[in-house]
């Protein structure tokens, strides 16, 4: 690279290549059970429906479902994607509020470049979805972590960090959370909670983008109100996707706001890819018009509440002197800390080669060390392969302490 280092951007340096996601790599195609990725359950995909639908699209509506779209995605999709958002409890006013975006990760993404100037102060979770974390450091964005527990982001703890932040005249302009069923920590964010972040918005004049993607998987509980639900004032940008609820491979997720920041998205997404996949867009709005979206919300949502007890329960018969971890309500993944002092970074590597990987949780973390944490993903690895990756973990994590 150094070959071409004097034709990079500045901003290129901020990009930084992941030595975790490299290391990954290296386990494909060998018998390492991963706990690493945060892939749905392949099994849960609706073949047959989505083949008969992607069939019929094209034969029957290809002129328009091949064609170029709006830059805000197909109308008709948008208008049938507020109709289920509003069956699910996300409060929608009207369809013209939602631009369809390539993933949530493209909807992250375009927010962040509408709202981000070098040093503004961002607001993130601790710890906090890796991605995100990716695209405000390369927006040259200053992180202001906030520590979470059980019951999500700490808002108390916001709120005094805002107070002395403001005594310096520095002000936060944007909260970035994912307050259901976290990615990387599973934990949920309580209702009272969530009121008061709200509150915080309007005393405090930020706005808050709420990364949605797992809130159709809460296996307890009467479901989670969405931040955006308890918006009156127009301050939540909601992102949401297809990925964990249809299929990861059609790429289509959407971001829905007041219609003047939603229309400034629609700019910025002009010059990044023109507007998303129109045949993706077809298959989508398909599968929501045949209840295929459903219907995998509910298989998806059975499998992984059988997965996540099980490992519970493994984790519970092996690892209970050794470590503690979060008890999702929900989503795809357990958050695992070791009660010693281990550097779960350095420890991947030995993991690997007794056949098992995960996500070491340092990286997650914006101040705090997390260096002895770990993400487990319970929702793509089998029942078998859970119970003897959680054996492994065993094994490697013993070996590390010289326990037996
Ligand atoms: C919290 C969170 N946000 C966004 C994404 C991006 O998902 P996609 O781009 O597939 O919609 C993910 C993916 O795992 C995620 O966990």
């Amino acid at each position: 690279m150094d070959r071409y280092s004097r034709f990079l951007a500045e901003r290129t340096s901020r990009m930084k290549a992941s030595e975790v996601r490299e290391l990954l790599k290296l386990t494909e195609g060998k018998d390492v059970i991963s706990f690493a990725g945060g892939l749905p359950d392949p099994s849960v995909f609706m073949l047959d429906e989505i083949s008969e639908i992607a069939v019929d699209v094209i034969k029957n509506k290809g002129d328009k479902a091949l064609q170029y779209a709006p830059t805000k995605g197909v109308t008709a999709f948008r208008d049938t994607l507020a109709k289920f958002l509003s069956a699910h409890n996300v409060k929608v006013r009207d369809y013209d509020d939602i631009i369809v975006t390539t993933g949530s990760q493209e909807a992250i993404y375009l927010a962040s470049k509408i709202f981000i100037n070098k040093g503004d102060l961002i607001v993130v979770e601790e710890p906090t979805y890796l991605a995100a974390l990716n695209v405000f450091n390369e927006l040259e964005s200053r992180l202001e972590p906030v520590e979470i527990d059980e019951e999500g982001m700490k808002v108390d703890l916001l709120e005094d960090r805002i107070k002395s932040l403001s005594s310096d005249n520095v002000k936060v302009k944007l909260v970035y959370v994912n307050p259901t069923c976290q990615n990387p920590s599973g934990t949920t964010m309580s209702r009272d909670r969530r009121k008061h972040l709200i509150e915080l918005a309007s005393r405090y004049d930020f706005l808050i983008m709420e990364d949605d993607p797992y809130s159709y998987f809460t296996f307890e509980g009467e479901g989670v109100e969405p931040l955006k639900s308890l918006d009156s004032e127009g301050r939540v940008i909601y992102l949401g996707t297809f990925s964990k609820i249809l299929a990861p491979g059609l790429r289509i997720g959407w971001a829905l706001g007041p219609g003047e920041l939603i229309n400034v998205i629609e700019l910025a997404k002009q010059n990044v890819d023109l507007h998303s996949s129109t045949l993706s867009q077809f298959i989508a709005m398909e599968a929501i018009r045949r209840g295929v979206v459903d219907a995998t919300i509910e298989r998806a949502r059975g499998l992984y509440r059988v997965k996540r007890d099980f490992m519970l329960q493994e984790l519970e018969g092996r690892l209970t002197w050794l470590a503690t971890w979060t008890r999702p309500i929900g989503g795809l993944f357990v958050f695992l800390s070791l009660n010693y002092k281990v550097d779960t970074k350095k420890l991947l590597h030995k993991a690997v080669e007794r056949g098992v990987a995960y996500v070491p949780g340092g990286s997650f973390f914006v101040r705090k060390d997390g260096s002895n944490t770990m993400r487990l993903n319970f929702s793509y690895p089998t029942l078998a392969q859970i119970k003897e990756g959680v054996r492994r973990l065993e094994t490697v994590i013993k070996e590390e302490l010289h326990v037996r």
